[in-house]
């Protein structure tokens, strides 16, 4: 099993049964969680009804210039938004802004409450054991870039090893290249099988190098495999290696348990989760965070400040230098409730059952469509690439356009696996709470559209 599962039997995680942040907590968080979603009109005999949940998110009510209905199949590169946490950021900037950490007034009190609040909203989503772990970040390469520089600089050598992926976004490559290019380190790759697999076995051998840091994606961004973290954190632990996890399109789909997966970095993204752009977190564990020097240095960071010398705050603020985005870490705070609402476990479950359908229909429908990929939906989040024989993916992408049809087409900031592939580019499907089943279908009957064009 891939997954590092924690959903109680209602599908919640613990704890996260509100969606605006009420605490679940008393005797029976559980149950408290189960009567919420029993009540709750977005969620039917234990399924999601995207349906519903559509009509939460105004941009689904769009069309395009020529009246065709958005159909939304690009969340792999950022989600919709919903009612929910646009009002929240709407509401902080007309009534209470205010800087965070400053202000002794009552608008400056409301905006840093709200500014923490959230962080603990975070906090809980992910099972972190304390909200002080969470660091803002605006995205998650920035969270990794912080662990690059703040603990790598400090942490890696000459002659050290950093063990990636074949599959990392470049996020999750970039910043270690610039690390061991300077220190003079090596990175080594986990290879994958042909269908998008990471290959186990050759990674318990990488290991023997005694690397100082593993890091690779809980699913990857292109093919949708969802990789067992937990199992290679303790096989990376055993080594004595530290792992960092990159959970960008972990963390909007399938149900995360930091505490669980037992890694010592977390990362993630705002904007893929239902959030703002430029909201993001870093999870690092206590000890690593306090030991680690700062990244980004100047107001907000600090405790004390001399003209030749200063002494850095406490984490998490230590790592949030400057005025953050207030807004949209406060939407993300309400993103993370609303998702913990519908229950991770039953947006999971929703997302499994749209991609068994969608592979089941393009391959009916399509019989020439390219899929990759692991083809068991098991192993696999919502994220379809695919490609029709002979057509660019840009071509797919511009004819599917016309119907109304949102894909990604490219590398999708993962180049080195196109390459690994020997693809050039592909096009890419890829979901979220609100897509549904007719969404598939239009894919479909776009894909149809395209081969005809382009037979003619
Ligand atoms: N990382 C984003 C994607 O996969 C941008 O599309």
């Amino acid at each position: 099993m891939t997954i590092t599962a924690r959903s109680d039997a209602s599908g919640n995680p613990p704890g996260t049964g509100a969606p605006e942040g009420g605490s679940t907590a008393g005797a029976a968080p559980e149950a408290a969680a189960a009567t919420a979603a029993a009540a709750d009109h977005r969620i039917r005999d234990g399924r999601l009804v995207p349906e519903v949940i559509r009509a939460e998110f105004p941009i689904l009510g769009t069309a395009n210039a020529a009246g065709r209905p958005l159909v939304y199949l690009d969340s792999a590169s950022t989600s919709q938004k919903p009612q929910a946490v646009i009002d929240a950021m709407d509401t902080y900037y007309r009534e209470y802004n205010a800087n965070v950490h400053r202000g002794i007034y009552e608008i400056g009190e409301r905006a840093t409450a709200a500014y923490e609040a959230a962080r603990g909203k975070v906090a809980r989503f992910i099972n972190a054991p304390d909200a002080h772990e969470i660091v803002f970040t605006r995205n998650a390469t920035e969270a990794i870039n912080l662990v690059a520089y703040a603990w790598g600089r400090r942490n890696i050598g000459r002659g050290d090893v950093i063990v990636l992926t074949e599959m990392e976004h470049h996020a999750n490559l970039v910043p270690w290249q610039l690390l061991v290019q300077e220190k003079d380190a090596d990175l080594e790759f986990i290879p994958i099988t042909d269908d998008g697999v990471l290959r186990l076995e050759v990674f318990e051998v990488l290991l023997r190098l005694k690397p100082k840091l593993v890091a690779f994606t809980h699913v990857s961004n292109t093919l949708g495999t969802i990789n067992p973290v937990a199992e290679m954190t303790r096989l990376a632990h055993e080594a004595g290696a530290l792992v960092l996890v990159d959970g960008a399109q972990a963390v909007p789909h399938v149900p995360v348990d930091v505490a669980a997966i037992g890694a010592d970095f977390y990362v993630f993204s705002g904007h893929k989760m239902l959030g703002p752009t430029g909201s993001g977190a870093l999870w690092g564990r206590r000890d690593l965070l306090e030991a680690m020097p700062p990244f980004l240095s100047g107001g907000e960071m600090i405790r004390e400040v001399h003209l030749r010398r200063s002494d850095f705050n406490e984490i998490p603020w230590k790592f949030e230098a400057g005025t953050p985005d207030i807004a949209a870490e406060i939407g993300l705070g309400v993103a993370a409730d609303y998702l913990a609402a519908l229950g991770m476990g039953r947006v999971r479950e929703h997302e499994r059952e749209l991609l068994e359908y969608a592979l089941d229909v393009l391959q009916r429908e399509v019989p020439s469509i390219e899929l990759y990929g692991p083809m068991d939906p098991e192993l696999r989040g919502g994220v379809i690439p695919f490609n029709l024989p002979g057509i660019h993916p840009h071509d797919v992408a511009q004819v599917l356009d016309r119907s109304g049809v949102a894909v990604r087409a490219g590398h999708h900031c993962t180049m080195p696996l196109h390459e690994r592939l020997d693809l050039a580019a592909t096009a890419r499907a890829s979901f979220n709470v609100y897509s549904t089943r007719e969404d598939i279908d239009a894919l479909a009957s776009g894909l149809k559209e395209v081969e005809r064009l382009f037979a003619g």
